[in-house]
């Protein structure tokens, strides 16, 4: 992006409900600043059921923001590209890995086997390698998931550099037919760049949580989207590694969220503002019914003493030039409860810097061990003097209370953020798998500190 259209941006930016002048409008449609759509990742369906594609990852120069970067990335895009899967399918990835060093794949959001050739964790793939993932994806899944390296003690730098990219998997709930939406998947991330270089973490930045300069989506900052239907569907996908994002429109309209960690609610909920923490999706109904531009705007959120990013507009949506009817279905899905029944077992999981009950991560010791179908109760307290984003993989937990207080609605979520003092109560049910993984702080430099920790469930 120039400096100029950068500034007619954020003129307008600043202008919010006035409508923009006719000249304005067409220097926002620049095609240098069109949102970029991701490339999906070709996968060949020719075996019924099965859907086979490929990814290398490799370092190189990649236009990021307009500028040519040194970045790491899947299939030479930053982000990496939209894996689009459909619920009952058998996704087979191989991995390629064209790095200087070890990599391997997280499907963060994905109830899966987190075994085998599955959402495993523990393998690893040399540089010059390559393996191939192969697991079934059943329904339950619908939703806008993600892919990223998962290196114990090793996965901030490159997911920094791009390592991470959306997985979208589609499924067959009624009201997905009846919603006529214009529908992007958005990721958002952040970077910083020294001439072409991603420099490396500074020892001063681990502790907070790195953040970088640009907040891009889809890989540039502030680019413009140019909707095609009055009502769009925009999936939000937070790939940083520590910043949070909390996400307004200009015009102060509230967002309808349907889904949130890539599944999908019961009812649609108005919101005014998104939270996302590092690895949070949302995915929300924005209807751009009048003819002026809506900005979407990012605020920093207080996560920390002393911190402070300026609010900015993130990215601008057109309405399209001719309106569509717009219809938003009053239910969208049925949704398992945890339920009121007593727990198999209940635990207390404490949150400090770098570390969960006190202990970092030992990748060689079972930190908790239950078996499949356990219905368990975490009450997870933040006993450290910052927010912490508390991931779980392989299953969704739900939100019974967060300091004591149950939530109006049912939150099933694979990321949470847990404030200063708070304790988050969730509940478990380990349905469908075994096998050994981790749950874990989702700021990237974090978990690499060793804020993570094992868990097995026994067959
Ligand atoms: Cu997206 Cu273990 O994380
Ligand atoms: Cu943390």
């Amino acid at each position: 992006m120039t400096p100029i259209s950068r500034r007619r941006f954020l003129q307008g930016a600043s202008a919010l409900l006035l409508p923009l002048p006719e000249a304005a409008l067409q220097a926002a449609l620049e095609p240098d600043q069109a949102v970029p759509a991701l490339p999906e990742l070709p996968l060949d369906r020719s075996e019924p059921g099965l859907a086979e594609g490929r990814l290398v990852a490799e370092a190189r120069p990649v236009r990021i923001n307009s500028r040519t970067v040194e970045a790491w990335t899947y299939n030479g895009s930053y982000p990496g590209p939209l894996i689009r899967v459909r619920e009952g399918e058998t996704l087979r990835l191989s991995l390629i890995n064209r790095l200087p060093v070890a990599t391997n794949l997280h499907f963060h959001g994905l109830w899966v086997s987190p075994s085998g050739r599955g959402d495993n964790v523990w393998l690893q793939v040399p540089p010059g390698e390559s393996f191939t993932y192969e697991f079934a994806i059943p329904a339950g899944n619908a939703g806008l998931q993600w892919y990223h390296p998962h290196i114990h003690g090793a996965s901030a730098e490159p997911l920094f550099r791009g390592l991470a990219g959306p997985l979208l998997v589609e499924g067959d709930e009624a009201f997905e037919r009846e919603l006529v939406c214009d529908d992007r998947v958005l990721v958002l991330k952040d970077l910083t760049v020294e001439g072409r270089r991603i420099p490396r973490v500074r020892p001063t930045e681990v502790s907070a949580g790195r953040e970088g300069q640009w907040l891009l989506v889809n890989g540039m900052e502030q680019p413009v989207l140019q909707a095609n239907r009055t009502l769009l569907r925009a999936r939000f996908l937070n790939a940083s590694n520590s910043r949070y994002w909390k996400l307004r429109l200009s015009n102060e309209a509230p967002m309808t969220v349907v889904a949130f960690d890539g599944r999908t609610l019961e009812s649609p909920r108005e919101l005014q503002e998104l939270q996302l923490v590092p690895g949070a999706r949302a995915e929300a109904l924005i209807v751009l019914d009048n003819p002026a531009p809506v900005d979407l705007w990012y605020h920093p959120v207080p996560r920390r003493e002393m911190q402070f990013t300026g609010s900015r507009p993130l990215l601008r949506i057109l309405p399209p030039p001719v309106p569509t009817p717009v219809s938003i279905p009053g239910r969208l899905a049925r949704v398992p409860r945890f339920g009121a029944a007593p727990p198999d077992t209940e635990r207390d999981i404490v949150l400090g810097l770098f570390n969960l009950c006190g202990r970092f991560l030992d990748p060689a010791r079972v930190d908790i061990r239950t078996r499949v179908g356990a219905r368990e109760i975490w009450n997870v307290r933040n006993a450290d003097y910052m927010d912490h984003a508390f991931h779980l993989h392989t299953w969704h937990y739900e939100i019974l209370e967060l300091d004591g207080r149950a939530p109006a609605h049912v939150e099933r979520r694979d990321m949470h953020n847990v404030r200063i003092g708070e304790t988050m109560r969730i509940g478990i049910h380990f349905t469908g798998y075994s096998g050994r993984t981790l749950y874990h702080c989702h700021f990237a430099e974090h978990a690499d500190a060793g804020m993570m920790a094992v868990l097995q469930v026994d067959p």
